[in-house]
Order: structure tokens, then sequence, then C-alpha cells
């Protein structure tokens, strides 16, 4: 990487913001969900939903005009109320390899860990999405948790065509003395 790289990305770094989502997100988070072209894009409705009524379990990342360039959604199991799961992740293209997920991540696990007690973070990888295994794999590290892997869907239980299997990651117990 240039020194102009570099400068480039503290400057991008500097300029974001970590918050809750609001309804008035719900339209750039779809967007966002779509243009990864790797995520399952759900209906808009979904989008603006969950940031109604799940945006203490869910977080953004805004640039300096206050527009979302990263999102992750998640909710407590309402049978596992000592388990977060990350449903979704997305970070725009011009803000990869920043760190941002991560921070999303960590940030989003310690606002949810402090009012809910958290011990297990729990999300679903379809096999070969590299960043989304590094990811976890590292918060996993970074937080001296174990990970677990199995199956939680197959392939075959998709009534919608074809679709990868969904790999469950289940990640605890988590230390989180150290984290964001
Ligand atoms: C996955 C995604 C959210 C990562 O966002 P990001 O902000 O670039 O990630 P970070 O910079 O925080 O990196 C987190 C870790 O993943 C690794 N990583 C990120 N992108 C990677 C890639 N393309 N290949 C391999 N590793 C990658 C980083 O090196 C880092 O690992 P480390 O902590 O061991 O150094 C982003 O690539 C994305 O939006 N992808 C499309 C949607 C998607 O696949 N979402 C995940 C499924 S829920």
């Amino acid at each position: 990487m240039t020194a102009a790289q570099a400068d480039l990305q503290g400057d991008l770094r500097a300029s974001l913001r970590i918050d809750r989502p609001t309804v008035a997100d719900g339209a750039a988070l779809w967007r966002m969900a779509r243009d990864s072209k790797v995520l399952d894009l759900n209906s808009s409705y979904s989008y603006l939903l969950w940031c109604r009524d799940f945006a203490a379990t869910s977080a953004v990342a805004r640039d300096g005009h206050g527009e979302p360039v990263g999102f992750v959604t998640a909710y407590v199991r309402p049978d596992r109320p000592d388990t977060l799961l990350v449903w979704q992740v997305a970070v725009d293209e011009a803000y990869r390899g920043l760190g941002l997920a991560a921070a999303l991540l960590d940030g989003l696990v310690a606002r949810t860990a402090a009012e809910h007690g958290l011990t297990t973070v729990e999300t679903t990888i379809t096999p070969g999405n590299t960043a989304s295994e590094r990811l976890f794999t590292s918060f996993a590290e970074r937080h001296r948790a174990g990970l677990e892997r199995e199956v939680l869907f197959e392939t075959g239980v998709f009534p919608d065509g074809p679709h990868d299997p969904e790999v469950l990651y289940r990640i605890g117990p988590l230390s989180l003395t150290t984290s964001a």
C-alpha cells in the first residue's frame, strides 16, 4: 500500500461513526444487501421492520454525512437469551478492508452484552464465503472464545431452488473484558 492509500484509509476510518439503525436506514440496508451480491436479499419491508423492531440488537456505520456504509443485523434468541444470532453483515465495497465489520461486531456485542448478559454469538455462513469465515473466526480469537461449526440448514430444506447449506458458527463463552 502506498502512503497516499494509507492516508485515504485513515481519513475514511476517521470519518466513520457507529450507532443504532432507525427506520430511515432500512432502504440503505436493503441496498447494501442487494449490492453485496453475496447475501440473501430479503424484502425491503423486512429491512424496514428490522430497523424498527431490532434496532437495539443491530448496528450501522455512518460516513461523515450520516449515510450508512455498513451494518450488522442481529437478535437475541427468544429461547436462549444469552445468545445473539447475527443475521447479516455487509460493508459497502469502498469501505472494506478497514476493520469496519470487525468494529461493528465488537461494538454490537459489547453493547448487547451489557444489556442482556450475553455469553454466545451465533451466525450462519455459506461454505466458501472466506471473508465471512475470517470475520467470525477472528472475532472468536479476539474474545478468546471457542468456535463450533455444524450444518444448521441443509440444501434440501430450502423451498426456493438451489441454495447453499447454512453452517452454524457457535462462538462462546465470550471473554468481553477487552472488547470495544
Ligand atoms: C464480509 C464483510 C462484511 C467484511 O467486511 P470488512 O469491513 O471488509 O471486514 P474487516 O476489514 O473488518 O475484516 C475482518 C476480518 O476478515 C478478513 N477479511 C475481510 N475481507 C476478506 C476477504 N475478502 N478475504 C479474506 N479475508 C477477509 C480480514 O482480514 C479480517 O481478518 P483478521 O481480523 O484476521 O485480520 C464484507 O466483505 C462484505 O460486506 N461482504 C459481502 C457480504 C457478506 O459476505 N457478508 C457476510 C455474511 S453475513
